[in-house]
């Protein structure tokens, strides 16, 4: 679990700088970190900024589960999202992402309850998966947080 979340951090951290880096001419146009660009993905050193489910799996879940939500193994094991019935009630997922889950981090602290609500529902309803019923909502997600 070390090494994913890790790369995460230096990957997100290399953005960061790539995008204060670039060539002066493009950047004085329009500098990448206005206020309201989310587009490097943080809105502070420990906050996501991405309010889309689809865009928060890419940013974080997709580092462990995979891009395709597959699962991996290797240091350890990340089980598939793709395709995997426990996601059709979305209280279990929306358990796991507030407050982890063994090997796996929680993000309470990283995510607001509607961005929680946002990558659960967008796990549960893509990656071969059609949980489109109850769609976890914030107030649900505000009840899981301990
Ligand atoms: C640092 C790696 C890592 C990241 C990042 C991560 N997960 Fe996980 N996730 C895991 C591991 C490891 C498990 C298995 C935990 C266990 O059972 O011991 C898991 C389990 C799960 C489960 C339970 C699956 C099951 O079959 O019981 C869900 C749901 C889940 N993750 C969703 C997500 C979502 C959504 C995100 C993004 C917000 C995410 N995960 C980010 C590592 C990660």
């Amino acid at each position: 679990m070390r090494t994913p979340l890790s790369t995460l951090a230096a990957l997100a951290a290399v953005a960061l700088l790539a995008a204060g880096d670039g060539p002066a001419g493009a950047q004085s146009a329009t500098p990448a970190t206005a206020a309201g660009d989310n587009s490097h993905g943080f809105v502070s050193a420990t906050r996501f900024g991405q309010r889309d489910g689809a865009a928060l799996y890419a940013a974080i879940c997709a580092g462990c589960h995979m891009p395709n939500g597959r699962g991996a193994v290797g240091a350890g094991m990340y089980p598939a999202l793709a395709g995997n019935t426990k996601l059709e009630a979305a209280a279990y997922p929306v358990q796991v992402v507030v407050n982890g889950l063994r090997g796996m981090p929680g993000f309470a602290t990283q995510l607001d309850d509607a961005q929680i609500a946002a990558v659960v529902n967008w796990v549960r309803s893509n990656l071969g998966n059609d949980y489109r019923a109850d769609p976890a909502r914030p107030e649900d997600v505000r009840a899981a947080r301990q």
